[in-house]
């Protein structure tokens, strides 16, 4: 078994991105700039912003950080997204999920400037991506398609399961493996809470990849021997073991199911790296409109 080292890729990915940066300021280009939305304060959605943020100085991008109160009207954040659709100083744009209920999230990802919208759920996107042309890929799919390619690991013709069908993971993960491109070229399978049968079709799958959120949901008895296993989940649990008091356990119960892989992600640690990066990868193709013109 050999674990897939998100931390490792990420760094490696971080270290071509911040060259790119370098050698855009050395031949007199500005550096990418993202801006980020956020509304309200909820923990988790304010760590990762800030992770965000964070990650956009390490690679020298610009950052362009915006916080609204819980409060603010669905108008005023309408109003920002015109603005920054164009702002020609920015080139990608993002809104952090979920959402206050009385701001319609699709109404947001639609206001979006398709051109800007790096991560890559406008519908523009979407259908670009189920269609092979060229557009921003959503990060945490994008992510694990690199883990992929940077681990050399043969998804042609293999069985791949996708567990979980959210427009954020699933089903774009489903429609990646099945594309005609290098990841991909596998036989998509994707499950959710109404399927059949689900431990049978687990058991199949030469690539597995779980996104349903459920802590530690996937078993041993679900796993083929040798199979690829990527876990998106990331939920924090009490234990008595960290100096912290809480450990980060994934979708998959790990201990059981790592000694019959070929392949898996740990978590921490595997995918939730790759998120971000990818994200920022998005931007620097946006800066460079490499995407579009
Ligand atoms: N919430 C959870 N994941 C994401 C993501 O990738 N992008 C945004 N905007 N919000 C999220």
């Amino acid at each position: 078994m050999e674990l897939i080292d998100g931390k490792k890729i990420n760094a490696e990915v971080k270290a071509e991105i911040a060259k790119e940066v370098e050698e855009m300021v050395a031949n007199g280009m500005k550096r990418p700039n993202l801006a980020v939305i956020l509304v309200g304060d909820d923990g988790a959605s304010s760590t990762y912003v800030g992770s965000k943020v964070k990650t956009c100085h390490d690679v020298g991008f610009e950052s362009t950080d915006l916080k609204y109160p819980e409060t603010v009207t669905e108008q005023e954040i309408l109003d920002k997204i015109e603005e920054i659709n164009n702002d020609s100083q920015i080139d990608g744009l993002i809104v952090q999920l979920p959402l206050p209920k009385h701001i319609s999230e699709d109404k947001i990802i639609e206001a979006i400037d398709y051109k800007k919208d790096v991560d890559g759920f406008h519908p523009v996107n979407t259908g670009r991506m189920a269609m092979g042309l060229p557009a921003y890929l959503p990060a945490t799919p994008a992510g694990i398609v690199e883990l992929f390619r940077r681990y050399n690991i043969d998804t042609e013709g293999k069985n791949c399961v996708v567990l979980g069908r959210s427009n954020i993971v699933g089903t774009p993960m489903s429609l990646l493996m099945s594309r005609k491109a290098k990841p991909g070229n596998a036989t998509v399978t994707i499950c959710h809470s109404r399927s059949k049968n689900l431990n049978e079709i687990c058991a199949q799958a030469d690539i597995l990849i779980v996104a349903i959120g459920q802590c530690e949901f996937v078993t041993a008895d679900m796993v083929k021997e040798g199979a690829v296993v990527v876990d998106v989940g990331m939920h924090r649990v009490k234990s008595d073991k960290t100096k912290s008091g809480w450990k980060l356990k994934g979708d998959v119960k790990f201990d059981e199911v790592a000694e019959k892989c070929s392949y898996i992600t740990p978590v921490p640690g595997g995918v939730g790296p790759m998120t971000i990066i990818s994200l920022l990868k998005n931007t620097l193709l946006a800066a460079q409109g490499k995407i579009y013109k």
